[in-house]
């Protein structure tokens, strides 16, 4: 498994298991079965309503021998409500208590769009609220003490653009390390990609299989499916894998992070196992052929009227 190294030397398996879209029942199984056939990073979030269960199953690991806490990657997120500097502390320490750890390794904005306190979603524009009223770099503030009080190794962002992670830095104490985005061969965001490069910024890729899973509310009639582009089927046939191996490879390929998610054991291995096939060059040059634009995870949800966001900023 590629790993990719922080500055400190920490050390962070290029795949892991996502958890988003994996219900409370499901989530369990999921990562006790992907920690016992060797998934070493799970990636998490508040707002996936399931870290309880998911601490469950890694406390089991633990206390069954299978794995030591110092040998898991562990990321969560902060959620839009508690962007207040005072509530990024609590927000991680409820994750930790749901999670039974002490620290997660990677701690995330979840998104750069803040949601009145208490509220999951917003159910009008006034539940949101701007940047200019609560700014990023208050919420970094609260992200830095966490870091300073040990409840997390490093921190980092989620769905920025270009233009909201140079800001995040420029005033930053401690840099964001990591931006979690969608990436897959539809959405490969070669910009943000090589910005992210420049800066230092390791990337992550979600939704790498295209989200077939995805809430109804996210989902465009007539989207293309990424798991049946024939361009991707041809790349699979041709190298005797999956289609889904083809696409995990290709994230991997990039140097980017990948975290599918699944609670089927069958599919767990074989994405697993995807972290060991090396795409060619030309392999490579076909899929970047692929003239599609595909966005699964939109940002809808933030941009209702009344909202002071607009989805052109947000991946700005
Ligand atoms: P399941 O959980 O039943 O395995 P993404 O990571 O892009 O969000 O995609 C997750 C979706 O893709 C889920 O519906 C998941 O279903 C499915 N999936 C996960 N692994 C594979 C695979 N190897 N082949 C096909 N579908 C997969």
């Amino acid at each position: 498994m590629k790993m990719h190294r922080f500055a400190n030397g920490d050390t962070m398996p290029m795949l892991g298991l996502g958890t988003w879209k994996s219900s409370p029942g499901d989530v369990y199984s999921a990562v006790k079965e992907a920690i016992r056939i060797g998934y070493r990073h799970i990636d998490c979030a508040a707002i996936y309503g399931n870290e309880h269960e998911v601490g469950r199953a890694l406390a089991e690991c633990f206390t069954e021998g299978v794995v030591k806490r110092e040998d898991l990657w562990i990321t969560s997120k902060l959620w839009n409500d508690r962007h207040a500097t005072e509530d990024v502390v609590p927000a991680l320490q409820k994750t930790l208590a749901d999670l039974r750890l002490d620290y997660v390794d990677l701690y995330l904005v979840h998104w750069p769009v803040a949601l009145k306190r208490g509220l999951v979603f917003p159910k009008s524009g006034e539940d949101l609220i701007s940047l200019a009223d609560l700014p990023l770099s208050a919420t970094w503030k609260g992200m830095e003490d966490t870091v300073q009080q040990k409840l997390c190794r490093h921190i980092g962002v989620s769905n920025f653009g270009i233009r909201n992670l140079l800001e995040l830095s420029a005033n930053a104490r401690i840099k964001p390390e990591v931006n979690q985005v969608e990436l897959h061969p539809y959405l490969p965001q070669r910009e943000l990609v090589e910005t992210c490069e420049a800066q230092g910024v390791h990337m992550t890729a979600y939704s790498p299989l295209g989200s077939p899973d995805r809430p109804a509310v996210l989902v465009r009639k007539g989207s293309p499916v990424l798991l049946e582009d024939p361009t991707i089927a041809q790349v699979a046939q041709a190298k005797g894998v999956t289609p889904a191996q083809v696409l995990l490879a290709w994230a991997l390929a990039r140097n980017t992070s990948v975290i599918p998610k699944s609670i089927n054991p069958e599919r767990l291995r074989a994405n697993l196992a995807a972290a060991e096939i090396e795409l060619t060059d030309i392999d490579l040059l076909q899929i970047a052929g692929i003239d599609r634009q595909e966005r699964y995870v939109g940002a809808k949800l933030w941009t209702m009227p009344g909202s002071p966001y607009v989805e052109a900023d947000i991946w700005a």
